[in-house]
């Protein structure tokens, strides 16, 4: 799998989510066997690049290859610039976001709003094409299958931004008028996937190794991409590796194992936001590894009270030596996936 000239470890992708797949989240899911992941959206308004938010997500020190960073907004020079700027910051990849139905991006016509008006995407994707080209950095698109039921144009625009210069394309299967309700469809990617030449990447409501093997053997995409069900779960990525490679499935990890991780995920997450908003940030991290476990809701509940970063990795170590004492491995109940995205008002 190769996105442009740079070669992927495998076909299995972290999705981009706000206030999710930051450094720390895409290191572990790197770790645990995506072999890409892409950054949360990076605003292309010059105005906001020196806020706090915008320069955490635009710090990729230490990141294993390739780095790629998505970016959102309308207006085609601003977004050139914002590939410019990431690209001075180590982007390897820019990806464009055509996917977002969060009303505060759609209300500027950025997200999947672009979906709607081909000619600014199109014009967008042309602008971001050429300000990449002379470093060598591939443009990638995300987007949906379309903007209503009626108005499935995946096809026309993955078409469109091929003949761009676009390296890659993902699909989301939903409308923006879905927002994440409903079940993802994967024809529209089946029939993207045959309209062009460049790699397309299946998206949404993959949970589990044997619908990722379904996915892509119905939609003969490239690769898959998976963002709600890595949350709280990122050995989703080597279990779905071992299914595709082997056809069978892992055992759950070991307790300890998963311990290891989360501690680990902590660490690096604290080290890049600092103690105040670390363990603040860390909660949903912790909360949705818990959540579904015996015991998780109560425990949930107490650490969101937790202010210092000891004393919330004490917490959740205790939690998970006392997780040990019921058996080796982690208990397989999961959480229903979430079907709302922070970002959508
Ligand atoms: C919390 C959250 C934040 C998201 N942020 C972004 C984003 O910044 N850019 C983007 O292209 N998609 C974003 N998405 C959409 C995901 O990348 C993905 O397309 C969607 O969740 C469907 O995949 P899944 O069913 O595997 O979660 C977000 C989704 C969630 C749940």
């Amino acid at each position: 799998m190769r996105i442009g000239h740079i070669q992927l470890a495998n076909r299995l992708f972290a999705a981009p989510m706000a206030g999710v797949t930051d450094r720390p989240f895409r290191q572990l899911c790197k770790r645990l066997g995506a072999g890409y992941a892409v950054s949360e959206m990076v605003t292309s308004r010059k105005d906001l690049w020196s806020s706090l938010k915008t320069s955490r997500r635009a710090d990729h020190a230490g990141e294993a290859a390739p780095i790629s960073v998505q970016i959102a907004g309308t207006d085609a020079a601003m977004m050139a610039e914002a590939a410019a700027y990431n690209i001075e910051r180590g982007a390897q990849i820019i990806d464009i976001n055509m996917g977002c139905p969060a009303k505060k991006v759609c209300s500027k016509w950025a997200g999947s709003a672009l979906m709607r008006d081909e000619t600014l995407a199109l014009e967008i994707a042309d602008a971001v094409v050429a300000a990449c080209a002379p470093h060598d950095v591939p443009v990638t698109l995300k987007m949906r299958t379309g903007w209503s039921a009626s108005e499935r144009n995946a096809v026309r625009l993955a078409v469109g931004a091929e003949n761009a210069g676009i390296a890659m394309v993902t699909v989301h299967g939903r409308t923006r008028e879905q927002g994440y309700k409903g079940t993802a469809e994967y024809d529209t990617v089946a029939a993207v996937k045959a309209a062009v030449r460049i790699p397309v990447v299946a998206n949404g409501d993959i949970d589990t190794p044997a619908k990722a093997g379904e996915v892509l053997a119905s939609t003969g995409a490239d690769a898959i991409m998976i963002g709600r069900a890595a949350q709280g779960r990122p050995w989703i990525f080597r279990e779905i590796a071992h299914y595709l490679d082997t056809g069978d499935e892992l055992p759950p990890p070991e307790v300890d194992e998963a311990k290891g991780w989360l501690l680990a995920h902590l660490d690096d997450h604290y080290r890049l936001y600092g103690e105040a908003t670390g363990v603040r940030s860390a909660r949903k991290h912790i909360g949705w590894t818990v959540q579904a476990l015996p015991g998780g809701a109560e425990f949930r509940a107490r650490m969101n009270l937790i202010e210092t970063c000891a004393q919330q990795v004490a917490a959740v170590g205790d939690w998970f030596d006392e997780l040990a004492d019921r058996g080796e491995r982690m208990p397989t109940a999961r959480r229903a996936p979430p079907t709302s995205d922070p970002m959508l008002q």
